[in-house]
């Protein structure tokens, strides 16, 4: 859910993962600020073409992720219930500034032009063995994933 404060420039939205689910890596430009609210899972960040390198961070509560321009960050719920977190963003309010005076809610999950500022992998694209790590994390807990192993082929 997207909302505005106090007609501030500020982009504001909470997001909740359903139990053994987790969101597909994206990019953007810095200042987003996301903490967490309920939940626990952990967090991958990673520069373009640096997936086998990827940094991984545990997330509870009060944990706050702020990735770098054009670092991807993936959210990963691995615990019983659901994961929530409060994400604010410095001066890009989609529902004020949204190009064409619009809020666009497809923006901010384009996959067609990896070279653009704001950019997802989908989950049949991105490294194979980030959703085995996830796989293997939900096994230890005992959670059931509720996503399907998918073709990762990469044609
Ligand atoms: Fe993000």
């Amino acid at each position: 859910m997207r909302f505005s404060m106090a007609s501030s420039s500020v982009g504001v939205h909470i997001q909740e993962l359903a139990e053994g689910t987790y969101v597909s890596a994206h990019r953007h430009l810095a200042g987003a600020h996301v903490i967490t609210v309920s939940g626990e899972g952990y967090e991958l960040l990673f520069m373009p073409g640096e997936e086998k390198t990827r940094r991984r961070y545990p997330i509870k509560p009060f944990a706050v992720v702020a990735p770098r321009t054009n670092e991807f960050h993936q959210h990963f719920n691995t615990a019983s219930g659901t994961y929530r977190y409060l994400a604010i963003r410095g001066q890009t309010n989609p529902l004020r500034f949204g190009s064409g005076g619009g809020y666009n809610p497809t923006w901010s999950a384009q996959n067609k032009d990896p070279s653009a500022v704001v950019y997802q992998i989908n989950y049949d694209q991105e490294d194979p063995s980030i959703r085995e790590e996830y796989y293997r994390e939900l096994e230890k807990k005992g959670i059931t994933s509720r996503l399907p192993p998918i073709s990762q082929g990469r044609s």
